[in-house]
């Protein structure tokens, strides 16, 4: 049987990553975090001291940028013409460049061929903001995942914190509540759930929770016969 493509988008901080690599380990599946792609280009942006408003650089800047996702042991490695970045492209300030990166149309065109090409061969679970609605909008499973901001901010406050980076609560959530809006409102791909998308509220849910949940819909979706994806 073909194997499937689950996309699972939401806003910052709603558990995507966490949820994607469990839901990834557990059906065998490649992992497809299309988040680092963006926070790669703002790296390698902050790299070259360029600013947000430097459209015209960053979108040369993509064409010749060569970013990698290899998995080794359950765990994505991400690289930038070939040098390692995952640890670096997690703090906050890439995460805040990447937004606004995000919004220029060209980047999104050239990095949408790329992660069109990493699923061509089904088996894979993509997280995002656009993986259900425009990237893989023919997913066989397409889940959102949604929390309060308080809720995403405290989760996302805790896991910098474990990285070493000191951070206050109330910057995080400053932050994410300008990226959310950010993401939201822009032109190209905004985040929003797909029309056959199954929300699911985190609030209140374990890790574990809210991939037994993903894991369900997957199952369900694999005893009711999935149909082809293109
Ligand atoms: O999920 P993340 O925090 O690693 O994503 C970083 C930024 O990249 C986010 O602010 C919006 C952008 N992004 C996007 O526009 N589309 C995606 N599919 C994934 C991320």
């Amino acid at each position: 049987m073909r194997q499937m493509v689950i996309a699972i988008d939401g806003p910052a901080g709603a558990g995507k990553s966490s949820v994607a690599k469990r839901v990834a380990q557990a059906l065998g599946y490649r992992y497809l975090d299309t988040g680092a792609l963006y926070r790669a280009l703002a790296w390698k942006a902050m790299q070259r001291g360029l600013r947000p408003q430097d459209t015209r650089y960053i979108i040369e800047m993509t064409r010749e940028t060569r970013v990698e996702l290899q998995q080794s042991n359950g765990e994505q490695r991400v690289l930038v013409d070939g040098e390692d970045v995952t640890e670096a492209i997690r703090v906050p300030e890439v995460g805040n460049l990447a937004s606004p990166i995000s919004a220029i149309p060209e980047v999104r065109e050239i990095l949408l061929d790329w992660q069109r090409e990493f699923g061509r061969q089904g088996g894979i679970v993509a997280e995002g903001r656009d993986t259900g609605t425009v990237v893989f909008p023919h997913a066989e499973v397409k889940i959102f995942l949604t929390a309060s901001l308080d809720e995403r901010a405290r989760r996302r406050h805790k896991e910098l914190l474990e990285r070493g980076i000191n951070i206050s609560f109330e910057q995080v959530k400053l932050d994410m509540e300008a990226r959310d809006q950010r993401d939201s409102t822009r032109h190209v791909a905004p985040l929003r759930p797909a029309p056959d998308a199954v929300l699911i509220n985190t609030d209140h849910m374990s890790l574990d929770e809210v991939v037994e949940e993903v894991l369900r819909i997957c199952r369900a979706r694999f005893t009711n016969g999935a149909p082809p994806s293109t």
